[in-house]
């Protein structure tokens, strides 16, 4: 039954391209939406009742448009995610119960931000030498021009998700890095340092005139410092400190250096790491490495907070994280008056984990409305603190990192348990929690 189901939905949203016909590029923000929605707390206050609407209705007001002009509001999620944009014969302007179509139009309709979670990486796009895979990338530039969405690069160097072979000394060694460790074949500063400038040059080359903002740098701090080998990063071991100034971070400065001289000076380069949200030692560390950069010259236009948090989190402690690192604007203006404003803070990775405290099992919880409830409440107050910052110039970018409670890492990581992060469920419904948000710029800006 289920088969034959999915083989009419497929041939309706087939027939569906048949009607429209043209080649002519589609308007998702405009097709998608119901032109004719006010965007006012009473209409907000009259559909958010309704816990059957889907996050793709045509009906339901389109989530960026209650902060345009003001802040971005980004998504991210996988290349499969969007993969339907290449399907000639779909028509993701129908109407349809394909979950799959319905998450990327979802997608194109409520968002003016995207990101690549995993496929702009730089294991992804340079597995092996001479090696480069930047197809998803290209999806993602396609799938920002047909829905009107600036991008996020996301990221390049890393001590995750990056090329193992970059760290050896013989990029065919097959051993561990841990083992290259021991033995002594780790690859040489001037090996790891032409990998990455040639890794770069081949990246900017390709994206810079469409990905504008770059997470050049991602999670380089432990909890105080430059992250080392015990923090599972080969990073400082191997470039270490080139210019003797005390600190092993000058990878990160070769990395801003060769992504700012091939991308151009219009690219936002920032940093971007987990736990600014509430870790003053952390906090503190990246305020004082940024400062050492922007006084060596390095142009650093933001840092990220990746914002995963918890629905316990507290708000107050993290706007004064915020308002620290927001004051680097000052060593930034100072140091690059030229472009004097231009020094961010984005959100870039937000969700809200659910298990908090004792309570970390789970793996078939069955969330309530109460506790739905409770998490709107918590998104509500993120959201309204963050628009404080936007009002100052301070923030210009929320990205959720996931475009539902099922795509969501925080149901795989610690360990395999069902958490509802994000601003829809699991059945693509709508969860208070969107609301809460949209309600937040509402109100905020009333
Ligand atoms: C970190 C990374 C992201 C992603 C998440 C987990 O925050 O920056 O790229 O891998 O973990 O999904």
């Amino acid at each position: 039954m289920k088969r034959i189901l999915s083989l009419i939905l497929v041939l309706s949203m087939a027939l569906g391209l048949c009607a429209c016909g043209s080649s002519e590029p589609v308007d998702y923000k405009t097709e998608l939406t119901d032109q004719t929605l006010t965007y006012t707390l009473d209409e907000l206050n009259s559909m958010s009742g309704d816990r059957s609407l889907l996050i793709s209705d045509y009906g339901v007001p389109a989530l960026y448009k209650y902060f345009e002009g003001k802040v971005n509001i980004g998504v991210a999620f996988g290349a499969n995610q969007i993969s339907l944009l290449d399907a000639k014969d779909v028509d993701l302007t129908a109407e349809t119960d394909n979950a799959e179509a319905n998450i990327t139009k979802s997608i194109l309709k409520h968002y003016n931000m995207f990101v690549l979670g995993n496929e702009l990486k730089s294991d992804h796009c340079n597995p092996a030498p001479d090696t480069y895979n930047f197809d998803d990338g290209d999806r993602l530039v396609a799938a920002g021009k047909a829905a009107g969405a600036e991008l996020r690069g996301h990221t390049i160097v890393w001590h995750s998700q990056v090329p193992q072979w970059w760290f050896k000394a013989d990029p065919n060694d097959q051993s561990s890095l841990q083992d290259c460790y021991n033995n002594g074949t780790l690859a040489t500063r001037e090996q790891l340092t032409e990998r990455l400038e040639t890794y770069i040059t081949e990246l900017m080359t390709h994206f810079k005139d469409n990905i504008k903002i770059w997470d050049v740098c991602n999670e380089v701090l432990n909890d105080s410092g430059i992250r080392q080998v015990k923090d599972d990063s080969y990073w400082a071991e191997i470039i270490g400190d080139v210019d003797g100034n005390g600190y092993a971070d000058d990878y990160v400065e070769i990395a801003f250096n060769k992504a700012r001289e091939v991308g151009g000076e219009d690219l936002v380069l920032m940093i971007n790491d987990f736990n600014l949200e509430w870790q003053d030692s952390k906090v503190n560390a990246m305020y004082d490495m940024v400062e050492r950069m922007l006084r060596k010259g390095v142009r650093i236009d933001g840092v990220g907070f990746q914002s995963h948090i918890s629905v316990d989190c507290n708000v107050e402690k993290y706007r004064s994280c915020i308002e620290k690192i927001a004051s680097l604007s000052e060593i930034y203006d100072e140091c690059f008056p030229e472009y004097k404003g231009n020094f961010r803070v984005q959100i870039t990775e937000l969700d809200m984990n659910m298990f908090v405290g004792a309570n970390s099992n789970g793996t078939f919880y069955v969330w309530s409305e109460e506790e739905f409830a409770q998490q709107a409440d918590k998104y509500y107050e993120l959201i309204d603190m963050f628009l404080d910052f936007v009002d100052e110039g301070k923030i210009d970018a929320i990205v959720f990192w996931g475009t539902d409670d099922e795509n969501s890492w925080l149901n795989t990581t610690p360990h395999l348990r069902r958490n509802a992060a994000m601003l829809v469920d699991r059945d693509l419904t709508i969860k208070p929690a969107f609301w809460a948000v949209a309600r937040a710029a509402l109100e905020h800006w009333k």
